[in-house]
């Protein structure tokens, strides 16, 4: 305050503690911060959610086409195979080359065409699970015995034993057949790559068991590895892109997973989990 002069007279000063009112305020802030995190934590997992179903119902339609397709194709297929046994019969009276070369032509390719709706049924025709008590080691060699991978992958086995384990056979069967063959694919052709090695293994983690497909093949490029499951990716010339994503959806039906535990050096590595205890829901 200045006096009749001008001159400063007085100084007023008003001191407020604002200590709680500051503290309350940091409070609010964390809390609004706090529940900001929460809603957007909420928001994730209901996106993920939805984004699975859709997937799911996408699979299903996917999966009822392929189906149905399927089945319409397989009869036109097995009569181009039966004329062309009788043309065979027809063609070697004749002589010549062009006849047996077309025929074998014929033969190779609806045992492809077949081989593929196979495929696309396997995909289709997840079923419920018909649970069975199962030996994992037994089931394993059977795969193998039946994939029999070409003679340059030599197999390796770590297989401990465990639990028998209850689930569906056949589906685990298939899941296993698709990880195999993706194995050898990626192992290449005989002379060009040289010796490759397939490692099984099996072994207790608590209450799951693990198999694991570990094959020498180049592994899984970081920029396709988030595309490896969906339904009909696939970097093969003549692949459907179809197996990992059935053998995922058959596993899944044990409540289990399937999951790519390593992506590179020295190849990739597949990690079926299956619980020992199934859980319902
Ligand atoms: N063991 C592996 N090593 C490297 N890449 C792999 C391996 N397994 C799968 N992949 C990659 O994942 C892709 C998808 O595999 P998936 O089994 O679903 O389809 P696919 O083998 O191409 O065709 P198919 O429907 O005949 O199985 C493959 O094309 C390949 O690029
Ligand atoms: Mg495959």
């Amino acid at each position: 305050m200045r006096d009749g002069d001008g001159a400063v007279s007085h100084v007023v000063g008003a001191l407020h503690d604002v200590t709680d009112l500051r503290a309350v305020s940091e409070e609010l802030e964390r809390t609004k911060n706090d529940l900001g995190a929460r809603v957007d934590a909420r928001s994730r997992e209901l996106a993920d959610a939805q984004a699975g179903l859709v997937r799911k119902e996408r699979l299903a339609v996917l999966g009822q086409l392929a189906g149905g397709m399927a089945h319409q194709i397989r009869n036109p297929l097995g009569a181009i195979k039966n004329a062309a046994y009788v043309l065979e019969r027809h063609v070697s009276r004749q002589g010549g080359d062009e006849g047996p070369w077309a025929l074998s032509i014929i033969h190779d390719e609806v045992k492809r065409a077949n081989q593929i709706i196979t495929h696309l049924l396997d995909y289709a025709r997840v079923r419920a699970p018909i649970p069975r008590r199962v030996d994992v080691i037994a089931l394993v060699e059977q795969v193998l015995a039946e994939r029999s991978p070409p003679p340059h992958v030599e197999i390796e086995r770590r297989l401990a034993q465990v639990p028998l384990l209850s689930v569906d056979v056949d589906q685990v069967h298939g899941a296993l057949s698709n990880l195999v063959d993706n194995a050898v694919d990626a192992m290449g052709e005989t002379l060009e790559t040289g010796r490759q090695r397939l490692v099984l293994e099996t072994l207790r983690e608590g209450d799951f068991v693990v198999i694991a497909l570990e094959d020498s093949g180049p592994g899984v490029a970081a920029e396709i590895e988030e595309h490896l499951f969906e339904p009909l990716f696939t970097t093969k010339p003549l692949g459907l892109g179809l197996g990992l994503v059935t053998a995922r959806t058959l596993i899944e039906e044990q409540g289990g997973t399937l999951r790519l535990a390593r992506s590179s050096a020295p190849g990739a590595r597949f990690e079926v989990r299956l619980p020992l205890r199934r859980q319902e829901g």
